[in-house]
């Protein structure tokens, strides 16, 4: 191979390799949003769902559901709990959490609740039981008597022991009753410390890959299964208490393993994306509904004769994330504690849309959207079938409006990424980039409940992904999706990282995503066999980049073969380079490996070093590899 470290083909931008984050698979609620409780604010359709009454023989009506729709319409039911001279242990509620609580031996735990007791003081003692029913961490509030305006309380307590699956009781005791609303129990130690925030474990996987961007929030719940159920950003924001629940689209039949009781209580929502998103540098890339619900589901579209509010939902979220603080979006944004704004460049309207009814609600978006922000960089949606007549279609009707970035997905067997590495070779080098928005290889079929992450399709995402790499001119922008699954909550795999109630791991498949990103680089140059792209020959898949900021050539290489191959890599167009290069390789004799809970790194790099004689590296390159050279200038 001949890498020209003088023939710079491309830039490559720093949003190049990003993430794509949905509520899919418990990503957020049971996932990163680390809220133990479920259903805190009993607005699931079933109001107790994933609560018991104990003991089961209270009598009736003690435990009452009420609805206050009219007077708070965004979190209309609470608990009434009636009390007769009620002793600990006689009346209570138990909370199951999402497929049990994960605790953690020795953490602090914040425990918070809103209340009114309309007659004399009730005590609440709040109990973190393991299986057995043993206690494992305790705390007990005092509500004070004739509140009648809803309060709120929190106290820590610490747990005795690890638990995966626990559950929280609430026990009262007094005389009269308590209403209660929004039952929280959150760890201590979330990500940054952040009281009612992320699971840390989770985010700070994301913060290892260097994300160039986030994508939020889907994904198919951008759309909803209809439009009433769609995601609309201003209803996530402010406090949670008035974050208005809804059912989360995965809920549905239409998910491959529903989920009855998935719903999105927004507690991760539109300020909290925008922070993480900062947190771990990543530029934030917010997804908007179109006016069409999802077309795999309902399909229905809104008439365009009342589009205009979802267009001022658009033009109202560049407010709120970059609008100083006199503005009425701003100001929301500076009350949640963030003034300085969040500098939102691009944002994507509708997600796998597709037909003329997408065209014409993408024409008002585009317009009121460049009018007044004609700095804002759209993202647009081309469905979800990269060869088919609906693709083709969409293209050029986008590409003839000249579209900022084209979104395409596909979720295919390994073969299609290996035959489809010089997908973009021939792509028009001008007008609109692409965004391969959501990609996975899939090792049984699309959506099939069998599909692993096993090291063959990471293998072959690598060896598009140098195809992505060497087209840096044509591809602005790349995620793997979806992005978390948790293994006894999910609708859709493979996905790139798994969780379970207290553990995460990255696949094989996010293993490939880090080195992509860590070693991205700032410029293509090129990387030739025999005067031809590295794109199959012999198996072998091949990008080189340099990086201007580290002083380093830096060359990717798949083997996707099962035989070693002896390869030479002479540089040119360079006048000196170190005598020493680092290999980091990934490599598994077997394509069906996996990674696992109990075996998180079975798949993952591990680094060499290599000599450098006369501009030129000799490596063996292992069977079935992903290899990144690096050798400084
Ligand atoms: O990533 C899972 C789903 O696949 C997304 O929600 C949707 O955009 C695509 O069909």
């Amino acid at each position: 191979f001949t890498i020209h470290a003088n023939q710079v083909k491309a830039e490559v931008k720093p949003t190049m390799w990003g993430v794509f984050f949905e509520d899919i698979n418990m990503g957020a609620d049971g996932g990163i949003y680390a809220e133990l409780v479920k259903n805190r604010s009993f607005e699931f359709y079933k109001p107790l769902m994933g609560w018991t009454v104990v003991p089961r023989q209270v009598p009736e009506g003690t435990v009452v559901v009420q609805n206050r729709r009219e007077s708070n319409a965004a979190n209309p039911r609470y608990l009434h709990i009636s009390l007769v001279n009620a002793a600990r242990g006689s009346v209570g509620i138990t909370n199951e959490g999402f497929r049990g609580m994960g605790i953690k031996k020795g953490m602090k735990y914040d425990f918070s609740v809103m209340y009114r007791v309309p007659g004399t003081d009730v005590k609440l003692h709040a109990e973190l039981v393991n299986p057995k029913g043993e206690k494992i961490g305790s705390a007990t509030l005092n509500l004070p008597g004739n509140t009648g305006t809803w309060k709120k309380q929190r106290i820590s307590f610490e747990a005795t022991t690890t638990e995966q699956k626990a559950k929280l009781s609430i026990w009262f005791e007094g005389n009269g009753g308590v209403d209660l609303d929004m039952v929280s129990l959150f760890p201590q130690d979330t990500w940054k410390n952040r009281p009612g925030g992320m699971r840390a474990d989770m985010v700070q996987l994301l913060a290892d890959m260097k994300p160039g961007f986030i994508r939020f929030p889907g994904g198919c719940i951008v759309e909803g299964h209809d439009l009433a159920t769609r995601y609309q950003w201003k209803k996530t924001v402010g406090p949670v208490e008035d974050r208005q629940l809804i059912v989360n689209r995965w809920n549905t039949e239409f998910a491959h393993k529903p989920a009855p009781d998935y719903f999105q209580s927004f507690g991760l929502g539109f300020f909290e994306y925008f922070q993480i998103a900062e947190d771990i540098g990543a530029e934030p890339l917010p997804i908007l509904n179109c006016g069409m619900a999802c077309q795999f589901n309902t399909a229905e579209v809104v008439p365009m004769d009342e589009l205009q509010p979802y267009v001022q939902d658009a033009l109202d979220l560049v407010e709120f994330a970059n609008g100083d603080v006199k503005t009425k979006w701003g100001k929301i944004r500076a009350d949640m504690g963030h003034p300085a704004p969040f500098n939102l460049k691009m944002m994507g309207i509708g997600n796998e849309n597709w037909g003329p009814q997408y065209v014409e609600r993408l024409k008002i978006f585009t317009k009121a959207i460049k009018d007044k922000y004609p700095f804002m960089q759209l993202v647009n949606s081309s469905g979800t079938d990269p060869n088919g007549d609906r693709f083709d279609y969409l293209n050029g009707e986008l590409r003839k409006m000249n579209a900022d970035i084209i979104d395409e997905h596909y979720y295919r067997r390994p073969e299609w990424f290996l035959q489809n590495a010089s997908r973009y070779d021939n792509y028009p080098r001008t007008g609109s980039k692409i965004f391969a928005g959501e990609y996975a290889a899939q090792s049984d079929r699309t959506v099939s409940v069998n599909n692993k992450n096993n090291w063959q399709t990471a293998l072959s995402e690598a060896a598009f992904m140098t195809g992505l790499e060497r087209n840096a001119d044509v591809v602005a922008m790349a995620s793997y999706a979806p992005l978390f699954a948790h293994a006894e909550g999910w609708q859709w795999t493979p996905d790139l990282i798994w969780v379970d109630n207290l553990r995460s791991y990255g696949t094989p498949d996010y293993q490939v995503q880090k080195l992509f990103s860590l070693y991205k680089g700032t410029d293509v140059i090129a990387m030739l066999q025999n005067n031809e792209v590295v794109a199959g020959k012999d198996g072998l898949y091949g990008s080189a980049v340099i990086d201007k900021k580290t002083k380093e050539i830096i060359v990717k290489i798949v083997n996707s073969s099962d035989k070693p191959q002896e390869a030479s890599f002479a540089f040119e167009g360079v006048s000196k380079l170190a005598p020493k290069a680092t290999v980091t390789t990934i490599a598994s004799r077997d394509l069906e490996q996996l990674n696992s809970f109990d075996n998180p790194l079975a798949v993952s790099p591990s680094d060499k070093q290599a000599e450098v004689k006369n501009k030129k590296i000799g490596l063996v390159i292992s069977p079935y590899s992903f290899s990144v050279v690096r050798v400084k200038m």
